[in-house]
């Protein structure tokens, strides 16, 4: 018997509660073991529910039980958890979580805490909801050299955009859908301005090249100024909006962003919608490599917090290693970076064409029959510093989105 302790009772604490409850036989038997949930912490009472009598509002009595060997932790933010996962890990327990801000803000320094008390700290859960992907890149893609990871990584914010393209709702709409359907966070502004991704990409690019990415280093943007126009423009394009995270590693030098593009129907990101997420990996020999699955949500990531447990409970006294040092890889600014971009002017194209394409070349025009009173145009490939620099010298500008090229 293995019992274990979940720390937060909230959309995915009790989705590990339901898929225990649930799947129970095949869980055991995968073990080896029978798994025990033996408490479950919450600062709230759950009368009449199935955790009544296992509910505790004290971490010390979780602490001082020798008996729990594996801590879920799925309370989310950074305090208390920092401070329950490594008094945890300090007293010889496991600690599995679907936190990605407390991995992102801590990660080394708890595996490390792990490595020392012969104990696992596990994520899985903290990236790409229910999508194996933390376990792959430190296991199954080592032989390799990871040159790039780029993909879709926060469910509220492809689910929005999904939802404003297909059904034609408004952002707040499909903002709200998203809360009540579980996938977003407490406080959505970690969804919509890209937050959450930027830690998810910070955490993958960090098991990738083995040193840790600060997310506070990472360029990011949001999705919050895409407007329904916006998709409009994108669909006359034959493309969608989408909010892509990516992680390169060319001639030595490391680049990371979190950005809304615009994909082509052609490319595999293109139809990856709703509250899917989608990662590829590239490698020097093994190419690309694609993970596909639901990003976020009650049960697909309660599932990958639960793989982990048996992973913990299968490893008791044995640290499973992860390369993932203390050590800061540093970034190099995506100013660099050449892409092609789309650009929304308001007034006539007639009256602006000259001067567009005396500053940017060959660019292509794109109107709408929805907005008579400006136009867009999508640059020739330059590098974002002299787009920058043109684009000052546009009248008339509404906005732009980088265009994605692979
Ligand atoms: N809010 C997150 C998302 C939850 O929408 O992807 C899963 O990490």
């Amino acid at each position: 018997m293995i019992d274990i302790a979940v720390l937060g009772y909230g959309t995915v604490g009790s989705g590990v509660v339901e898929v225990i409850d649930k799947n129970n036989s095949s869980i055991n038997e995968r073990t080896g073991d029978q798994i025990r949930i033996r408490y479950v912490l919450d600062l709230r009472d759950f009368p009449g529910d199935r955790v009544e009598e296992i509910l505790v509002h004290d971490f010390d009595i979780i602490l001082n039980d020798p008996d729990v060997k594996i801590v879920v932790e799925v309370m989310g933010g950074v305090e208390p958890a920092y401070t329950f996962v490594k008094k945890s890990l300090l007293s010889g327990k496991s600690v599995c979580t679907s936190n990605k801000e407390l991995v992102a803000a801590h990660g080394p320094e708890l595996i490390e805490i792990a490595k020392k008390n012969s104990v696992n700290f596990l994520f899985e859960a903290s990236v790409g909801g229910s999508i194996p992907i933390v376990r792959p890149l430190n296991s199954s893609l080592t032989a390799d050299r990871i040159l790039e990871i780029r993909g879709i990584l926060n469910g509220t914010t492809n689910y929005i955009l999904t939802q404003m393209a297909d059904e034609g709702w408004e952002f707040d709409k499909a903002l709200s859908t998203a809360q009540q359907l579980g996938y977003a966070e407490r406080n959505p502004e970690a969804d919509i301005e890209g937050y959450d991704a930027c830690r998810k990409i910070a955490i993958l690019s960090s098991l990738a090249f083995g040193k840790s990415v600060n997310y506070e280093d990472i360029y990011t943007e949001g999705i919050s100024k895409i407007t329904a126009r916006d998709i409009q423009y994108a669909e006359k394009m034959k493309c969608a909006i989408k909010l892509l995270a990516s992680s390169t590693c060319e001639d030595g030098k490391y680049y990371a962003m979190v950005a809304p593009f615009i994909v082509k129907a052609s490319h595999p990101l293109y139809s990856v919608n709703g509250v899917f997420n989608a990662i590829f990996i590239r490698g020097s020999e093994i190419g690309d490599v694609m993970f596909y699955g639901s990003g976020a949500g009650k049960l697909p990531t309660a599932c990958a917090v639960v793989a982990d447990v048996v992973d913990a409970a299968r490893h008791i006294g044995k640290h499973i290693r992860v390369a993932w040092s203390a050590e800061k890889l540093e970034l190099t600014g995506v100013k660099s970076a050449t892409r092609r971009f789309f650009v929304r002017v308001s007034g006539k194209r007639v009256e602006c064409e000259e001067k567009i394409r005396s500053v940017f070349g060959d660019a292509e025009f794109i109107e709408t029959d929805e907005a008579a009173d400006e136009f867009g145009f999508v640059t020739p490939p330059l590098p974002e510093s002299s787009f920058d620099e043109k684009l000052n010298s546009i009248p008339g500008v509404i906005g732009s989105i980088r265009f994605e090229e692979k």
